[in-house]
């Protein structure tokens, strides 16, 4: 009886991690898409500030590249093993974990760069440092990202 009690509660303990580790895996995915997601809503208006499409308001800009320099730090952690399937991510992320960090350590530098250069008000310096962390969000999409 007792033995019989050890090998259910072990079973329903197993069967407890086996959904446990599907939910996360779906979180983890959720949680890096919604970072990216939301990457993209601070970085997309200040590409527009730099090409004039809407007005310059330095601030606002800092604002964004602080928020979003904030964000460079949190995706990684959601491309836990087994989460490629189904989404955007290839499968080659996990065969060059190293280099795909790589792209994540580039991305909070250069953003960092930019939250200083926006500090200046000078898009002499905003500029080049925008289009470091736009060359970096799409080396990293080149290499990883399904089209
Ligand atoms: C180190 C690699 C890497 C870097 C750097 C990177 N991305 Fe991505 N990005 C990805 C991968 C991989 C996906 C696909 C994720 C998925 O489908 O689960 C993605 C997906 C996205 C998505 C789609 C999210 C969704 O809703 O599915 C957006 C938007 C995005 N990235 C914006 C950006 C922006 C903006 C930057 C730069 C500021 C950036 N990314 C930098 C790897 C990267």
């Amino acid at each position: 009886m007792k033995k019989l009690l050890a090998a259910s509660v072990a079973g329903a303990l197993m069967m407890g991690s086996l959904n446990v580790q599907a939910a996360d895996v779906e979180d983890a995915v959720e949680h890096r898409q919604g970072i990216f997601s939301a990457m993209k809503w601070y970085f997309a208006p200040m590409g527009a500030m730099i090409k004039g499409e809407i007005d310059y308001d330095q601030a606002e800009f800092t604002r964004r590249a602080e928020l979003l320099s904030a964000l460079t730090h949190m995706a990684e952690e959601g491309f836990v093993a087994n989460s490629a399937e189904g989404t955007e991510a290839k499968p080659e992320i996990w065969e060059n974990m190293d280099k795909f960090s790589g792209g994540f350590d580039q991305l909070q530098s250069n953003a960092a760069a930019l939250v200083e250069a926006s500090k200046s008000g000078d898009m002499g310096m905003i500029k080049p440092a925008f289009g470091e962390v736009a060359k970096t969000c799409k080396g990293c999409h080149d290499n990883f990202r399904e089209d």
